[in-house]
């Protein structure tokens, strides 16, 4: 691989005290007497979050703004002007009973990144944009990325309308009732003019690195998600006066219907695919009443973007004759539908040429879960930096990733802005 221009690498380092207090104090906003932490997008946890990261850029000097919908942004000016901006953050929503670092670890190396350009008074010609996206996870709408949907242009009117949560909230509601502003849509969008890069640091989510220990990896595919509703309405009844043969019970056909898509992902069609029934709501719920409805939420993953929409039209075709054979309805429909993208090869170049230089071991690597730089990858060239998650472990409260490993991850954030400044001036 042809090498970049090269640079001095600064003699900056990340500091682990201040990153662990950061992630102390992030934790502390969301945690769920249950287990782990729940902070879903456009909740007061939510807010509270970006409330708290927004203060510290603002005790930076950085001008802090919040944009219509929720997304927070601080701006370093460049020493050139009229350039566009190199962008860096991540997101502070998690999912229900979910971890500490998944895209808090991002926005914490944003963040720091920021204090060490104060420290050391660097000084970029680009100037530099610490983004904070809203909303991330699926977990809440099945829509993942509203935030970085609504900079991209990706996020219609029509979808503030048609998105909704479990409880029936409308995105449209649940942005008004954080204090935002959805009619001003258009204006969170930013133009591929304005940003030159966007950099994002996140936990791997799996264990390949830390099974290599390996401590930084860069992404160079990431998958696609294709999310389903399917109501399965069968006829409640009484458990101990009908019999077996005339019931039509709608959790018995869910559940073929959830190893079915199992064996649809198992299957040599789908090697890679990845296919995962995670919401099974069965009504009455009742011990001695025959499920009458179940209400389903299926998750396709893949990284070729045919054989996503084919798993997802095979899955709605498998449960459909399930349901005919067992006396059952359907009602299936996609609710979220996000393409598998290739991230900039100009960007891993130049990040992995830091790593090498900064003595770290890297490899580059797919990522299965979804991110904001891979919305953001439609509007200008991006990278994602993986951290090791310990055991492999997200979207549970046993998340974890040592401060050392996000350290290293900051650093190679740091360099990486100042090469990638050098290059798109030079360029
Ligand atoms: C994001 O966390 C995802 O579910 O891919
Ligand atoms: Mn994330
Ligand atoms: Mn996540």
């Amino acid at each position: 691989m042809a090498s970049l221009p090269k640079r001095e690498i600064e003699p900056v380092k990340a500091d682990q005290a201040r990153i662990a207090d950061m992630l102390r104090q992030i934790a502390e906003i969301g945690a769920d007497p249950t287990a782990g932490i729940s902070r879903v997008g456009f909740s007061k946890e939510e807010r509270q979050a970006h409330e708290l990261v927004g203060g510290w850029l603002k005790n930076l000097g950085l001008p802090t703004s919040v944009d219509p919908i929720g997304n927070t942004m601080a701006a370093r000016p460049g020493a050139a002007s009229g350039k566009p901006a190199i962008a860096f953050g991540s997101h502070l929503d998690s999912v229900v009973h979910g971890g500490k670092f998944d895209g808090i670890v991002g926005v914490v190396a944003m963040v720091e990144v920021m204090t060490l350009m104060a420290e050391s008074r660097a000084a970029t010609k680009h100037p530099l944009k610490g983004v904070i996206f809203a909303c991330e996870e699926g977990a809440r709408f099945g829509e993942p990325c509203i935030g970085s949907k609504a900079i991209a242009g990706m996020l219609t009117e029509t979808d503030l309308t048609r998105i909704r949560d479990a409880e029936g909230i409308t995105l449209e509601q649940a942005m008004t009732t954080a204090g935002f502003n959805p009619s001003q849509l258009g204006d969170v969008r930013w133009n591929h003019d304005d940003v030159a890069a966007l950099l994002e640091v996140h936990i791997e989510q799996g264990r390949i690195l830390e099974s290599e220990s390996r401590p930084i990896g860069l992404v160079d595919v990431v998958s696609g998600s294709t999310r389903m509703r399917m109501t399965v309405a069968g006829r409640a009844g009484h458990t101990g006066g009908t019999p077996m043969q005339s019931r039509a019970d709608a959790l018995a056909a869910a559940a073929e219907i959830t190893l079915a898509v199992e064996a649809l992902a198992n299957g040599p069609t789908y090697r890679g695919t990845r296919a995962t029934v995670g919401v099974l709501d069965v009504y009455p719920n009742r011990i001695t009443t025959i499920p009458g409805r179940v209400e389903m939420r299926i998750d396709v993953r893949d990284f070729d973007s045919d054989r996503l929409r084919q798993a997802a039209r095979e899955i709605a075709e498998r449960a459909r004759n399930i349901a005919d054979r067992r006396g059952v309805a359907i009602d299936a429909e996609v609710i979220a539908d996000t393409s598998p993208v290739v991230l900039s090869m100009w960007l891993r170049r130049a990040v992995s040429q830091v790593c090498g230089e900064l003595g770290l071991d890297w490899r580059f690597m797919p990522s299965g879960a979804g991110h904001d730089a891979q919305i953001m990858a439609s509007i200008a060239p991006t990278a994602i930096i993986f951290v090791p998650s310990k055991d492999g472990a997200s979207h549970v409260p046993e998340e974890w990733t040592s401060v050392a490993d996000i350290a290293r991850g900051a650093d190679v954030l740091y360099q990486s802005i100042l090469r990638i400044d050098d290059v798109l001036a030079a360029s």
